[in-house]
């Protein structure tokens, strides 16, 4: 398979493996789930490389849509490509402005994107799709790139989304009235769309002139050009009128017999007069129930960028939305990805959040079809909070000026809000080679074993116990002294001195206890992370 080559490729093909796993901290007073959890609708303020990174030991094979709308790099944007990659010529280009003049851009641009879809690949289920905005700037080199990650043979569909609802009068060549939607499936030959549901103007063209009392049918033609030798007979119409045969270069769609059979069974129309070239009734009651996906989405079904910023300047009661964020999405354009590619209790995520507006669609379709999909949104800007976030909380809570009187009421919900913390390098976990103390070890494996926030004033040193999670309590055994590390393991005796009777997950630096008493006593066991024994060992040598 040809493969993209840019400067810089081969610094980042595996710098998703060496991004630190970070701590995930929860902002309450920014959220409004009452408890913060990585289980519930999330946004998450800091780089998405390293979030995606942090996310991982929760989402991992989870996620069954994700919709990206990362820089087109069209050189008007003010992003900067920033990732610590250890070389001293991408050290170079860090925390400068990608603009027109950069002649690196392009590379730049596939240098933040690599990694990122490598670990948004990750997050995929097995029957999940991924859904990329994109324009011409960009979108030969995202196809390659996806190539490479996902594999050409995933590739599903590049949509045309028809973005301006009139041409652009200032355009120096033509109106670039569309972006692009690259769709890959985690795995394509077995991923499936969902089938839309009929507009209403498809449904207008079903109609009822014979009081059929299997309801409205639409006319579908006898005559088909595909070539069928048992497609070529004369028919006599009702009123007796001989017709030789279907039209030339075509062919009746089914044969003599199968036809008189459809008529026996009222099934060929011949016209109000019964005289006319006959057609087959195809009844709305006996078609499926919805129709494929298409690849071109007018803004008339879907939204405009101008719709787009309407919308986000209802919902922030400001002025122009050009005040808030330029490049808003129409929240029914996601909602329609949603519709195509997710289940009533699917997770979507949204590493290149904005403006927030593929929450406002999960949430609007979860209130629509009484769905409990989560979002995961990811930002980095310092708008997280104030138009990220801030939308959420409005449209949660209801927006008074909206003309949609759901969302007028509100669309109901809550989320936690995130913010990524320190990494936690072996460095950060052991203090200048001491080890790490009690609280600080805890932290780390009931983040990491459970994705859900820590409680420091949980923890029951007596016990052992560090926190409950939905599925366990947790424990640890351990204590910051090599000589009384070594000689600590979990036994039959600690198993039979942990309270309570549901699961448990119990961290320790070995176990006597075979996994049969173990099962018995709803105990799992999970040896300390192996960074501990670096440092054990190189204490004792
Ligand atoms: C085109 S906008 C997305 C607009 C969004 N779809 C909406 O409807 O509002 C791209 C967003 O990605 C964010 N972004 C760019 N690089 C990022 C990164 N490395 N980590 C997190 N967010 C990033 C930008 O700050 C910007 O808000």
């Amino acid at each position: 398979m040809p493969s993209l080559h840019f400067k810089g490729k081969v610094f980042v093909e595996n710098h998703h493996l060496a991004v630190p796993f970070h701590e995930l901290q929860a902002v309450r007073a920014k959220g409004l789930s009452k408890k913060a959890s990585l289980h519930d609708n999330l946004i998450v303020e800091g780089d998405n490389l390293a979030a995606l990174k942090a996310l991982l030991p929760t989402y991992h094979g989870k996620v069954k849509c994700i919709y990206i709308d990362p820089p087109y790099n069209t050189g008007n944007e003010s992003w900067d490509y920033n990732d610590k990659v250890n070389s001293p010529m991408m050290c170079d280009w860090l925390g400068k402005v990608v603009d027109r003049e950069d002649l690196t851009r392009h590379d730049k641009w596939c240098c933040m994107m690599l990694p990122r879809l490598k670990l948004l690949r990750e997050l995929l289920r097995d029957d999940g799709a991924i859904f990329i905005s994109i324009d011409d700037n960009e979108v030969h080199r995202l196809r390659c790139l996806m190539d490479e990650v996902f594999g050409e043979e995933n590739f599903v569909a590049n949509i045309v989304w028809q973005k301006m609802d009139s041409p652009k009068n200032t355009a120096m060549h033509l109106s670039q009235d569309h972006d692009y939607i690259a769709i890959y499936a985690r795995n394509a030959e077995t991923w499936r769309p969902n089938p839309l549901p009929r507009s209403a103007k498809m449904l207008a063209r079903y109609k009822n002139p014979d009081n059929d009392p299997r309801g409205p049918w639409m006319l579908s033609d006898l005559a088909a050009r595909n070539f069928y030798a048992g497609g070529r007979y004369s028919i006599t119409t009702k009123a007796g009128r001989v017709i030789n045969g279907p039209p030339a270069g075509s062919y009746w769609r089914v044969n003599e017999e199968k036809f008189w059979k459809l008529d026996a069974d009222n099934r060929i129309w011949w016209g109000a007069s019964g005289d006319t070239r006959p057609g087959i009734k195809r009844f709305l009651s006996e078609v499926r129930s919805g129709v494929p996906p298409q690849t071109f989405w007018s803004w008339r079904d879907v939204g405009s960028t101008r719709n787009a910023k309407q919308e986000l300047s209802q919902v922030m009661a400001a002025q122009a939305a050009q005040d808030l964020f330029v490049t808003p999405k129409p929240s029914s354009l996601i909602k329609r990805i949603l519709q195509i590619a997710t289940d009533k209790d699917s997770i979507v995520l949204d590493s290149f959040a904005g403006s927030g507006t593929t929450a406002q669609a999960v949430l609007a379709l979860n209130k629509e079809d009484g769905g409990n999909r989560r979002f995961v949104l990811i930002e980095c800007e310092d708008y997280v909070d104030s138009i990220t976030a801030e939308r959420v909380r409005r449209v949660i809570a209801g927006v008074p000026s909206a003309k949609d009187a759901s969302l007028q009421a509100g669309l109901g919900g809550a989320f936690s809000y995130f913010k990524l913390g320190r990494p936690m390098r072996r460095e950060s976990l052991l203090d200048e080679s001491k080890l790490p103390n009690y609280e600080k070890l805890a932290g780390y494996v009931f983040f990491t074993a459970t994705g859900q926030e820590f409680e420091p004033e949980k923890i029951d040193k007596q016990t052992g116990f560090i926190g409950r999670s939905r599925l366990y309590d947790v424990f640890l055994i351990y204590e910051a002294d090599v000589e009384k590390l070594k000689n600590m393991a979990l036994t039959l005796r600690e198993v039979r001195a942990l309270p309570g009777s549901g699961n448990k997950l119990v961290f320790a630096p070995t176990k006597y206890i075979d996994g049969d008493l173990l099962h018995r006593h709803n105990v799992t066991f999970q040896q300390l992370p192996f960074e501990i024994y670096e440092t054990v060992d190189s204490l004792d040598r």
